[in-house]
């Protein structure tokens, strides 16, 4: 049948999902699937819609792709999806939401504040500590997230983060592995691919580090103990599961000085970008990227 591959939309993260998404149809073609680009951000649902696309292939990161809008759409429409559901989309997004429900769960994620205005700061920090991140609960390739080293940092760094979002999330620093895991599949047929460690130059991985530069340093699979790497890959698939997320995701850790991971967030459309890292992460169990994409789409329902 015909695929779209949705891509691009209104986030600030449309950049990214622009490569995500030509980097997927391309790959799709290749596996001679009748893939479609569709770029949500210059056309209309009505638009999309009149496509009648079979199945569609989410490549859109952020607001109005990734955050359960769109995923409740394609319900409406019965068309079939890749990636969570509206539910787990819209927790997932949320960094916040994510957390308490983790936290409910029962797993690891660092203490963290709920800010709403700058007089709030100093109680955070009391609670938490410096370094302190601050966060945009609901963006994603690091955009509105900064590290607060000192006291004086605080006040420019919560203007960077509430660019984006009301509510600003305020989370204990974990010094540590910056260590990620993709997860492919749904309910009992969920797995994991092999855990990535990120080295990013002073522990910066950030927006232009994870797509334009060649300074960070991927290690896949992570150099840490079997046991560590096994721990984590079981974590990741009980935060998944917890959020209620199927298809495909990833799960992003730190793992601390001890040797113990702490959740930090799931992304449901993870990037598919050159620079991307489930593409590595299926590259280190002999899965092409072309391979990959046929294999997301697989799990495409409604
Ligand atoms: N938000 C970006 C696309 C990622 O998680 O890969
Ligand atoms: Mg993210």
């Amino acid at each position: 049948g015909k695929v779209g591959v949705l891509c691009g939309g209104r986030s600030a993260e449309r950049e990214v999902s622009l490569m995500s998404g030509n980097g997927v149809c391309e790959a799709l073609r290749s596996k001679q699937v009748d893939a479609h680009l569709f770029d949500t951000g210059l056309h209309s649902i009505a638009e999309l819609i009149d496509q009648k696309f079979d199945r569609v292939f989410i490549a859109l990161h952020g607001r109005y792709g990734e955050d359960g809008t769109l995923q409740g759409l394609l319900e409406l429409l019965g068309v079939p999806y890749t990636g969570s559901g509206p539910m787990a989309s819209s927790i997932a997004i949320d960094k916040i939401m994510t957390k308490k429900v983790w936290l409910q769960a029962g797993l690891m994620t660092p203490g963290f504040a709920e800010i709403v205005s700058e007089d709030q700061l100093e109680k955070a920090v009391s609670k938490l500590g410096l370094p302190m991140m601050l966060k945009a609960p609901n963006e994603g390739s690091t955009l509105g997230v900064v590290k607060v080293t000192k006291p004086s940092e605080l006040s420019a760094a919560y203007r960077e983060a509430s660019q984006y979002d009301k509510v600003v999330l305020a989370e204990q620093f974990v010094k540590g592995k910056e260590i990620t895991v993709a997860i492919i599949g749904s309910g009992e047929q969920a797995k994991t691919l092999p855990p990535i460690q990120i080295v990013a130059p002073e522990g910066n991985y950030d927006y232009q580090n994870k797509y334009f530069t060649d300074v960070t340093q991927y290690f896949c699979p992570a150099p840490i103990a079997d046991n560590v790497s096994e721990h984590i890959g079981a974590l990741a698939l009980r935060a998944y599961h917890a959020l209620g997320c199927e298809g495909w995701a990833r799960a992003d850790f730190m793992l601390d000085e001890q040797d113990r991971p702490w959740l930090i967030e799931i992304n449901t459309a993870p990037g598919m970008t050159g620079h991307s890292l489930v593409p590595m992460a299926a590259k280190a169990v002999g899965m092409s990227y072309p391979e990959l994409c046929v294999e997301i789409l697989e799990t495409a329902r409604c």
